[in-house]
């Protein structure tokens, strides 16, 4: 059976007979209901978990339309500047198309599982001395003038993949959720999602848009102070990004969804991490626990009941009256970065290696 996004949504990406498809079988990732946080805010929270991807991220919707196109343009090689994630799917999906890779990250700044894909993957990996939106410069100026496809974002197959995942939400929940709650990075992302949901509606799939709720790390917060952060700061390194490439996609899907754009610090952050792993079983890493960060936020500000009072009413027609519903993206997984999470808890404790020991721990005698 024919698999991966571009297989599934053919009808509404760039592709022709002529285009090679490398996939990996991404995509279809599981809408997970969120019973906790349900509870907890009043209204359905559903988690799209991202981290269920191939290489574990949501790059990789994007990864397999960018890398096909570009062996379908002839090119022998990638580049793509990242914070970590971007590299990995990169680097997986150019040993599936036979070509190389090359990525660059910030020194020091990159969570140790996703290097260790990079790595695995054989890519060549350049760590310079400054951050990513230096590296993401450099890696334009270089494909400018290089026979070297950029894959990042501003290569508008990524977007054009990664918008594969508002489809999938919506054939899941037969229409748009209410709201969409999701971290902004470089802001590829929402800007991808904002495109999918429009173009489902006119294509007649879904009636209503959601709001789009975008969250970025306080240190990181661009968008919402409205200039550029020149040393952006935050411990959910995917997001630590002062000049996005896609602001004005990130403005454009806030302000014609009626959504907003808010940051979240890096307590809130660690703090929704740290929730979503305890009371719902679901292991992110901490940038994908903006968009759970930034929903606790606003629901403790009565942002959710202030919009159901002013909702029009009588105006929904057929089934029963629509609840509303909330997806979060959870655009990460947890394994991504290993030592944050050991950082967060406690250590196991070391005891002798007998029964009597393990019991004692247990308080069972
Ligand atoms: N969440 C994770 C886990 C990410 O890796 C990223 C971006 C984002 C959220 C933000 O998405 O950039 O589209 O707004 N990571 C990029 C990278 C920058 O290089 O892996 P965005």
């Amino acid at each position: 059976m024919p698999s991966g996004v571009i297989n599934h949504y053919k009808d509404f990406l760039p592709v022709n007979e002529k285009t090679p498809i490398i996939t990996l079988d991404e995509g279809d990732t599981p809408l997970i209901p969120a019973p906790y946080l349900s509870r907890f805010i009043g209204i359905d929270v559903f988690l799209k978990y991202e981290g269920l991807n191939p290489t574990g991220s949501f790059k990789d919707r994007g990864m397999t339309l960018a890398v096909s196109k570009a062996v379908e343009d002839g090119y022998k090689a990638v580049i793509c500047a990242s914070t970590g994630n971007t590299s990995a799917s990169a680097a997986a999906y150019a040993v599936r198309a036979k070509i190389k890779s090359v990525v660059v990250i910030p020194e020091g700044a990159i969570a140790l599982g996703k290097l260790a894909q990079a790595l695995i993957h054989n890519a060549q990996v350049i760590a310079i001395k400054g951050n990513f939106d230096a590296a993401l410069n450099i890696v334009k100026e270089i494909t400018k003038k290089y026979p070297l496809a950029l894959v990042n974002s501003l290569n508008p197959y990524r977007i054009e993949g990664q918008k594969t995942a508002a489809f999938e939400i919506c054939d899941a929940l037969g229409r748009a959720p209410t709201y969409q709650a999701i971290p902004v990075g470089n802001a590829g992302n929402i800007t991808a999602y904002w495109k999918g949901y429009k173009e489902y509606k006119a294509k007649g799939k879904i009636k209503d848009l959601p709001r789009m709720l975008g969250f970025q790390a306080e240190g990181a917060a661009p968008i919402v102070k409205g200039y550029p952060v020149k040393d952006p700061k935050t411990i959910a390194t995917a997001i630590r990004i002062g000049n996005p490439a896609s602001w004005k996609g990130a403005e454009q899907a806030r302000d014609e969804s009626r959504g907003l754009i808010e940051s979240v610090s890096d307590e809130q952050i660690l703090a929704a991490y740290k929730l979503l792993a305890e009371k719902e079983g679901v292991f992110v890493e901490p940038a994908s626990a903006a968009s759970v960060a930034g929903v606790i936020n606003l629901s403790k500000r009565g942002y959710f009941k202030r919009k159901a009072q002013s909702a029009p009413k009588g105006k929904l027609t057929g089934q029963a009256k629509r609840k509303a519903q909330i997806v979060c993206i959870l655009t990460g997984h947890g394994l991504k970065d290993p030592d944050r999470a050991i950082q967060s808890i406690e250590k196991p404790k070391v005891v002798k290696a007998n029964v009597e020991a393990v019991l004692k721990e247990i308080k069972f005698s």
